[in-house]
């Protein structure tokens, strides 16, 4: 996709569309006043006899307008002005583009920067990118269709390249979620880390079975025992920071597909299951992007990969496992296979000298149950840390909200067996006793825990993105690797 600079006048310009904004009191931006005196005042009667609305998001189309030269005018709305900010940037633009890619268009101009932060403008451009690719990696007739060439009214070229390196890593988060389970398996997920990190120039260390048994991951092993495909565990890393720098670990929980194992899913529950892999996919996304803008930071991304299935040697109810720290768990539910995973790539990051920790998990349905589909899941040991993930997660505008991690709830994972169990005392506040559970591997670590089951993937489209993975939270880890400061 070509993405460049454009200081025409929005009605001069040939183009197959156009994008102008209006805010939700109805006032036109300086280009959409520019399109309106050169339509002779069509806008304004528009939005005065209430067509086109400024609600963030809502997009009107308007098809070859006379005295404008490119063919359709899309008139977007960007919502309160007192609220816009990055999130709100990256959504109307999204909405925009996604509208207009329901029809193949070459190019593609947005005229929506005026007063917009260069930050803004960055989301705009990753929104206008995302929004135009969909989910439909299979079909013939494909339902969106990604331009060939986006144009942005005033903008600077550097502000476009790192908005273009966004919009392609939380792309390809995206693709890699949506790709089914029997493209996207443990090894297949680490060969497409080697692609990317050769291209970026990240260093990359894949670890096989052989590896993992040698390293002693005895929990992250159970869970892969059920399947036919190898587990791996994938460890990349950016060091744009100086050799004593403090090193910031990304981990990802990466089950490639979840079949709950012998604790076995209905079907509903199970048909989106190759979304469980999006928190390893989503620290591939950041990790791509962290390198791409050359940060100089000192960021490690560690992916735990496996299948969880029901083979005949899959791990069953009542084992005890040795996790690579030590700790032993009695597992009671082979469908709570992700804080296994997570418990040894947590300790080999611990092992890889992280000062602090970010785990991204598609983690529990009672995530999803507390905060419903569209808000993550915001745990931690350490308030500090926690506040930071948090006002990155804000100022991007991906929507996070904090659980407790009071001491009792650690009650619930006591074992009568073994040092710990891996799920809580029946279902109530499992994102916590997920996360508490998590926390026994971390040590004193600064960490937070991300759980994204809700918001990573969507059943449904939204006006600014097609349904299937989100790429949620891949600007937010940029985020805060740009802040950081150790
Ligand atoms: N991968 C699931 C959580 C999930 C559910 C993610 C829905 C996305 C959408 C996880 O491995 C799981 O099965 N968790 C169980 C935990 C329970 C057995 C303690 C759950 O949430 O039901
Ligand atoms: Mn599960
Ligand atoms: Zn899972």
């Amino acid at each position: 996709m070509i993405i460049s600079p454009t200081d025409l006048e929005a009605a001069d310009l040939e183009a197959d569309a156009i994008v102008v904004g209006v805010d939700a009191q109805g006032s036109l931006t300086k280009e959409a006043q520019e399109i309106d005196a050169a339509t002779g005042g069509l806008l304004a009667r528009l939005v005065a006899g209430g067509e086109i609305s400024g609600k963030l998001g809502n997009v009107t189309v308007l098809m070859s307008p006379a005295g404008v030269k490119a063919a359709l005018v899309a008139v977007v709305g960007l919502g309160e002005s007192r609220q816009f900010g990055r999130g709100q940037a990256f959504r109307a633009a999204a909405a925009a583009a996604k509208r207009l890619a329901e029809r193949p268009r070459r190019r593609v101009a947005f005229f929506l920067g005026e007063g917009w932060t260069e930050q803004q403008v960055e989301s705009g451009v990753s929104g206008a990118m995302v929004g135009c690719c969909g989910q439909d990696l299979y079909r013939a007739e494909k339902n969106l269709h990604p331009f060939e060439e986006i144009l942005w009214d005033d903008a600077y070229e550097s502000v476009l390249a790192s908005g273009r390196i966004l919009g392609e890593s939380i792309n390809l988060t995206r693709q890699l979620v949506n790709e089914p389970a029997s493209r996207i398996y443990p090894e297949s997920f680490a060969a497409e880390a080697e692609k990317f990190a050769e291209e970026f120039g990240l260093e990359i260390e894949v670890w096989d079975e052989q590896r993992l048994e040698d390293e002693r991951c005895g929990a992250l092993l159970a869970v892969a025992r059920g399947s036919m495909r190898p587990p791996r565990l994938v460890i990349l890393s950016h060091l744009g920071g100086a050799a004593g720098d403090p090193v910031l670990a990304l981990v990802g929980k990466g089950v490639t597909f979840d079949s709950g194992g012998l604790s076995i899913k209905p079907t509903d529950g199970m048909k989106t299951m190759k979304c469980d892999m999006a928190g390893a996919a989503t620290v591939f996304g950041a990790m791509q992007a962290i390198a791409r803008l050359e940060l100089p930071v000192n960021v490690i991304g560690l992916a735990g990969l496996v299948e969880n299935m029901v083979g005949g040697d899959a791990y069953k109810l009542g084992d005890v496992l040795i996790a690579r720290n030590g700790k032993t768990v009695e597992v009671l539910n082979t469908d709570a296979e992700g804080r296994l995973v997570l418990a040894d790539v947590l300790d080999v990051a611990l092992e890889r000298q992280a000062d602090r920790i970010i785990d991204l998990a598609t983690l529990t349905g009672a995530c999803m149950v507390a905060l419903g589909t569209d808000v993550a899941g915001l745990m931690t040991n350490d308030q500090p840390w926690c506040d930071a993930v948090r006002s990155a997660a804000d100022d991007c505008g991906e929507a996070i909200w904090q659980l407790p991690m009071f001491a009792d709830y650690d009650e619930q994972i006591q074992s009568k067996v073994a040092d710990i169990k891996n799920v809580g005392e029946g279902r109530w506040g499992g994102a916590i006793t997920a996360a508490k559970f998590l926390e026994q591997f971390v040590g004193k670590t600064p960490w937070a825990h991300v759980d994204i089951a809700g918001p990573a993937f969507l059943e449904n489209p939204k006006p600014w993105l097609d349904a299937g993975g989100t790429g949620a939270f891949v600007r937010t880890l940029v985020e805060v690797v740009r802040r950081w400061n150790g």
